[in-house]
């Protein structure tokens, strides 16, 4: 929530600013603002609701003068609506200071009570903070002191940019549960929420941890904690390039980013299997746990909790550790039964999720072992976890998740096929051939894109005007059905439930009426033969009391061909890895569904993608 940039150098600010904007803009996108300090050492502010596009605009047609020493923010509204007025960057009370924060400050009514006597021209947490700033660099004349003492009284979530007229060639920042890493460029450095700001420009960058203020000049980065106290931050190489997050020629990332989905599965794969093993040297530093481990919890929000729902069919199969799958909003309020020989594991795209960083925090503090599955490199959750497996999907802008959620349930897989291995539950030879079974799954995602895109686009046309549709599955189809209902809902605003296949008779039946679309996940008759009848037989009790049918089947599945309105075939697959196949067919249909009601698919309403507040 919220994308921030900072940059000092020789290069163009707006330039910089606006370009790490248009990248950040997934964090949040009802208005933006920017603050540049020019070389007559005049402070440009400029800033409207709105998308970017808004802001650019504006830029273009009566802009501010460009400078070498600048902020810029997007927004996603905590504090106050999403007005010209509330969008930062905020001031300090002489207008000598600009200040940008992505987070939640908690005390503000305590401190908006002590600056009694300030005007305030914003309902904004933030601007409390760009008062207290401002305050404290005219009592010390030094923007990373004043910063310092300022952090010192906040209290809530916080990644705080600063910029003064006085400095020029100076922007601070302060990190507290809040993303915020360091681009480190020649005679020029950077700071972003994450590296997608600065990608264009360097590929080197810095994390920066919990409670630590950066300061940064054209030739030098200094980061201390809170305290005061020198700290030396990890260095690393960003893993793509900054044509990665962009459009390339598709009408909308998350287009292109479903297209991407054999290649996320590939990517996760890549250099972890060697000679019919599973390799995966990240999970070193928790061997020991993994070899004792007596439950695992996953813990994740949104998308990434229904391939944590997938990973546990899989993983307690082949490995027979019991687990259990939780959102991690709910998991820390219920007083879970945690020792050190439970492994949390924490599936985030982005890293930043505050409710599953905080659920990662708690796990720890009870003395669980904790492992992240994460797509962002320096990202918060990592950092805070004994062990990270990364899924390595690329860069994803839209913020429906597509790829990351088929690069989740690979890398899951792989997590249970090596505790398999450890665990000797399963053979060697069948862990092989589960193996090939994952390894030819990015191929039949290409046969599954082939087939079904242009297919989905031909009917949705005539469906959208659609109220409300039900998502069904049985097994390792239920959460899929999970996932096409909430992606409908993110991106088409057309209210979906997606429900277990058996739980159908036990309520959900009492909706169906004549016309009522139902999506069917059918498990192929060849994995199974207890659940394909089911589910067939799960068709035809919908069918009977008018529903209009959607099958997504097994090529060559005839059963189901003279109950349903339309099938999507996707190709044969074992048990665990049709569930892969079968959700790019509902990712499809939900963005055709958005794009024929004319919606902007990578940027809905109301929702961000990296959600940093609780
Ligand atoms: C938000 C996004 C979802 C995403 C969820 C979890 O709600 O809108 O698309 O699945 O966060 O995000 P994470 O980065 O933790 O995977």
């Amino acid at each position: 929530m919220c994308g921030i940039v900072g940059y000092v150098g020789p290069g163009s600010s707006l330039e910089v600013l606006m370009g790490g904007l248009r990248r950040l803009e997934y964090r949040g996108y009802d208005s933006a603002g920017v603050a540049v300090l020019d070389d007559d050492g005049e402070l440009g502010v400029r800033k409207r609701a709105g998308k970017l596009a808004v802001l650019a605009g504006e830029l273009e047609s009566d802009g501010i003068r460009d400078g070498h020493t600048g902020i810029g923010h997007t927004r996603w509204a905590t504090h106050g609506g999403p007005t010209d007025g509330n969008a930062h960057p905020h001031l300090g009370d002489d207008g000598r200071l600009a200040l940008i924060h992505n987070g939640i400050i908690e005390n503000f009514a305590e401190l908006k009570a002590e600056l009694a006597d300030e005007t305030f021209t914003s309902e904004t947490d933030t601007e409390i903070a760009a008062l207290l700033v401002g305050r404290l660099y005219r009592e010390t004349g030094d923007l990373t002191e004043a910063l310092r003492r300022a952090v010192a009284r906040l209290e809530g979530a916080f990644t705080i940019l600063a910029m003064h007229r006085d400095d020029p060639g100076v922007v601070v920042g302060a990190r507290r549960n809040s993303p915020l890493v360091i681009g480190l460029g020649e005679g020029e450095n950077f700071l972003g929420s994450d590296v997608a700001a600065f990608v264009a420009y360097t590929k080197r960058a810095m994390e920066i941890g919990q409670d630590q203020i950066v300061t940064i000049r054209p030739d030098s980065v200094e980061v201390t904690d809170f305290a005061g106290n020198p700290v030396t931050p990890t260095q690393f190489e960003i893993a793509w390039d900054a044509s990665a997050a962009e459009k390339g020629g598709w009408p909308s990332f998350m287009k292109k980013e479903v297209s991407e989905e054999p290649a996320a599965v590939a990517n996760t794969l890549r250099g972890r299997i060697h000679d019919g093993r599973v390799t995966l040297p990240e999970l070193d530093a928790i061997a020991e746990i993994l070899d004792g481990v007596t439950r695992i919890i996953v813990i994740a929000c949104g998308t990434a909790a229904y391939a944590g729902m997938l990973g546990r069919y899989a993983i307690e199969a082949w490995s027979r550790i019991p687990i259990d799958v939780e959102l991690s909003h709910e998991f820390r309020y219920r007083d879970p039964v945690l020792d050190e020989h439970t492994l949390v594991v924490s599936v985030s795209q982005s890293g930043e999720t505050m409710d599953t960083l905080r659920a990662v925090q708690y796990a720890r503090e009870k003395g669980a072992r904790t492992l992240a599955i994460c797509n962002t490199q320096g990202a918060t959750i990592p950092r805070e976890s004994d062990a990270v497996l990364y899924i390595h999907a690329g860069p994803e802008v839209a913020v429906a998740s597509t790829k990351a959620f088929v690069a989740q349930v690979t890398a899951l897989y792989l997590l249970g096929l090596d505790l398999a291995a450890r665990r000797g539950t399963l053979s060697p030879e069948r862990i092989a051939e589960l193996i090939v079974e994952l390894q030819n799954v990015p191929d039949k995602l290409d046969d599954v894109l082939d087939a079904a895109s242009s297919r989905i686009a031909e009917f949705t046309r005539w469906l959208a005007e659609t109220q409300s549709v039900i998502f069904l599955g049985r097994h390792v189809g239920y959460p899929v059905a999970l996932e096409g209902a909430l992606k409908l809902k993110e991106i088409a605003y057309i209210h979906a439930e997606g429900f277990a296949a058996g739980e159908l008779k036990h309520g959900p039946i009492a909706l169906i009426e004549p016309g009522q679309l139902v999506i069917v996940l059918v498990p192929s008759p060849r994995n199974d033969d207890s659940l394909h009848p089911k589910v067939v037989s799960n068709i035809q009790e919908i069918r009977a009391r008018g529903a209009r049918v959607i099958a997504i089947a097994e090529v060559g599945d005839v059963a189901v061909v003279p109950f349903a309105d339309e099938v999507i075939r996707i190709p044969f697959a074992g048990p665990f890895f049709e569930p892969i196949l079968g959700v790019v067919p509902l990712h499809i249909f939900a963005m055709e569904m958005a794009s024929a009601k004319g919606l902007d698919v990578d940027q809905p309403r109301n929702l961000a993608k990296s959600v940093t507040v609780e």
